[in-house]
């Protein structure tokens, strides 16, 4: 059976002193039943220790990360720094990213090696927009993304997001038959059973419990409904 992943990634949101709050409401609210699940809390760099002296079983990790180890690269991180603060995990290729940030395929797919190289389990997020949905070419475009972001990378270290633009941030989820529909042509594609394919965009308490209740989604990569204790402790102890 693949492992239940519930990623929290929190963007540009929260000082220490809110990750400090968050957790102290969060921890307490988790079913000693979700012990077997994955939780990744994936914080701003500058959260990123108190997350790790806090979080007690569940994991840290970051949003980004450089494919250098060094350099004069100005605002990155690189991945050894992230693991001096106890991350484990790391976000790459979110579509915030490629939109704002010129991210392409080819500097993805750099950071994903450079990740795995520091031994950081990387979270590929894939997905398409609505014109590229509306226009049929969902699966040949996240075909075509998998085959560049991924080569060299090693499928036993990763977790790949599912995340169609169109529904992050709007309030509008895919369907949970059709994410999980992607989901499993992601699956196929990349031709591994045990990679863990999570869902994102516009996951909440009312809709967790389907979305964990489809054959191929093995968990959620949440933005908004992270940001909440009370939300995201819904989130993970969701009732499947
Ligand atoms: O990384 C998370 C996704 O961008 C989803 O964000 O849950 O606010 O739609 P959202």
């Amino acid at each position: 059976m693949r492992r239940k992943v519930l990623a929290g990634n929190w963007k540009m949101y929260k000082t220490r002193g809110e990750a400090h709050a968050f957790l102290e409401a969060f921890v307490p609210l988790i079913s000693p039943g979700a012990e077997n699940r994955e939780v990744i809390l994936c914080g701003p760099f500058t959260c990123l220790d108190v997350l790790n002296a806090q979080a007690g079983p569940y994991a840290v990790g970051a949003q980004n990360v450089h494919w250098a180890d060094h350099g004069a690269y100005t605002g990155e991180i690189a991945p050894q720094m992230l693991v001096e603060l106890g991350v484990r995990y790391v976000i790459v290729g979110h579509s915030e990213r490629r939109e704002y940030f010129n991210e392409t395929d080819s500097t993805v797919n750099r950071r994903l090696n450079n990740a795995q190289d520091h031994d950081l389990l990387p979270i590929l997020c894939v997905g398409e927009t609505e014109s590229v949905r509306k226009d049929g070419m969902t699966e040949a475009h996240i075909r075509s993304q998998l085959d560049r972001d991924l080569e060299l990378v090693d499928l036993r270290r990763l977790i790949i997001a599912y995340e169609p633009i169109w529904a992050i941030g709007t309030g509008k989820t895919c369907e949970a038959n059709e994410a999980n529909r992607v989901c499993a042509m992601i699956r196929k594609h990349v031709n591994f059973e045990g990679v863990p394919i999570l869902y994102g965009g516009s996951v909440k308490p009312e809709n967790i419990d389907e979305l964990m209740a489809q054959s191929d989604i093995d968990g959620v990569l949440v933005g908004g409904a992270s940001l909440e204790a009370k939300s995201f402790a819904r989130i993970v102890n969701f009732e499947s």
